[in-house]
């Protein structure tokens, strides 16, 4: 069988971008090295002392574990050494890092990124994830990276992926031409073409959302949750709930099978958990690119959403068409009172 490694890949795509002449192939293909470095303390991580917590909480108040900040250092480290990235915005770093040498300030991209996705699951052995945003920069080449570069909306994205550290490690990203999956083969080292074009089923039969916030939900997606589960042969009803608590791997199920993940507005988080940047807009990007929807639940388009704030967090209804447009039915029908 004939095999295609995520490098010869980004370099026979590389003519899509005749503008880019090489760089965001350059980029890319570090992201997969630094990937394959997160993945290799990933695997063994019940065996070396990279369990736990570091003792420091990030921005976000979150407690930081060991691997957050493991992943972070070496996508970080990644990223300056493709030499085309002029500063990056990170889960864990309050501020935007900026590459100020010669070599960062002539990089011609910026990078968001989740770099530890499902934190909660990495003491249990269960899946997580990688998450990142490319753009071009907007301020001048030449000079210091700007907040307003990772300011933009996600519909600039030049290049969106996430890697899934899971039963097996993929990497699947797009450049807006469709979306491809690697899987990474251990015993060589590489991560290979085994999931070229994926599609998303437009009709979906699975729903993911976290059920024990139920009651602080919107009432849209109270309603909308009930319908899952009531019995209709015709519509396939009830639906499946899955629900991992890493948002890659819950994703990553759904893109394949066909179905919708929910993070609505709750009490406890007002405008939503999950962040705008690193988290709703790659996966946004991916989901369009492979013929799904990603919105508020109000119908705005997340990919239209104009990011005042570098941590700013959104609702996300991510996946199947028809999943999408019945919940924002309901979220419109079933209004919370004021
Ligand atoms: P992170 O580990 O990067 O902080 O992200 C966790 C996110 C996301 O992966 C997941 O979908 C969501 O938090 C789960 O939240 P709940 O535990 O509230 O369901
Ligand atoms: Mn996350
Ligand atoms: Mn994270």
């Amino acid at each position: 069988m004939l095999i295609t490694t995520l490098n010869e890949f980004i370099i026979e795509r590389q003519a899509d971008f005749p503008y880019a002449k090489g760089e965001l192939s350059r980029l890319l293909s570090h992201i997969g090295i630094a990937a394959k470095v997160v993945n290799r303390a990933v695997n063994k991580a019940g065996l070396s002392d990279i369990l736990g917590e570091v003792g420091s909480r990030n921005i976000q108040g979150e407690d930081q574990k060991k691997l957050d900040v493991f992943a972070n250092q070496k996508f970080i480290n990644g990223l300056q050494g493709s030499s085309e990235c002029c500063g990056i915005a990170s889960e864990e770093n309050e501020e935007i890092i900026i590459f100020d040498d010669e070599m960062g300030r002539n990089g011609k991209y910026v990078v968001a990124m989740d770099p530890l996705d499902g934190s909660s699951n990495i003491e249990v052995n269960v899946s997580i994830g990688t998450i990142f945003a490319i753009y071009r920069r907007l301020s001048p080449v030449g000079h210091r990276a700007k907040i307003d570069d990772f300011l933009q909306a996600g519909s600039n994205q030049v290049a969106a992926g996430y890697i899934i550290y899971g039963s097996s490690t993929m990497m699947v990203y797009t450049t807006g031409r469709g979306v491809n999956g690697f899987t990474l083969d251990p015993s060589i080292g590489e991560f290979c073409l085994s999931h070229p074009n994926m599609t998303m089923p437009s009709v979906g039969f699975i729903y993911s959302v976290n059920e024990g916030s139920y009651l602080k939900f919107p009432n849209g997606v109270k309603k909308y949750i009930k319908y899952c589960q009531e019995n209709d042969e015709q519509t396939k009803r009830p639906y499946k709930s899955r629900y991992i608590g890493s948002l890659v791997a819950d994703f990553h199920r759904n893109l394949m099978l066909g179905g919708i993940f929910m993070y609505p507005h709750t009490a406890e988080y007002p405008t939503g958990k999950l962040r705008l940047l690193y988290e709703c807009n790659p996966m946004a990007f991916i989901v369009e690119q492979a013929g799904g929807r990603a919105s508020d639940g109000m119908g705005k388009r997340i990919l239209d959403m104009i990011p005042i704030e570098l941590h700013q967090r959104a609702p996300l209804f991510i996946g199947s068409r028809n999943m999408i447009a019945k919940v924002e039915e309901f979220m419109v029908n079933f209004p919370d009172e004021r």
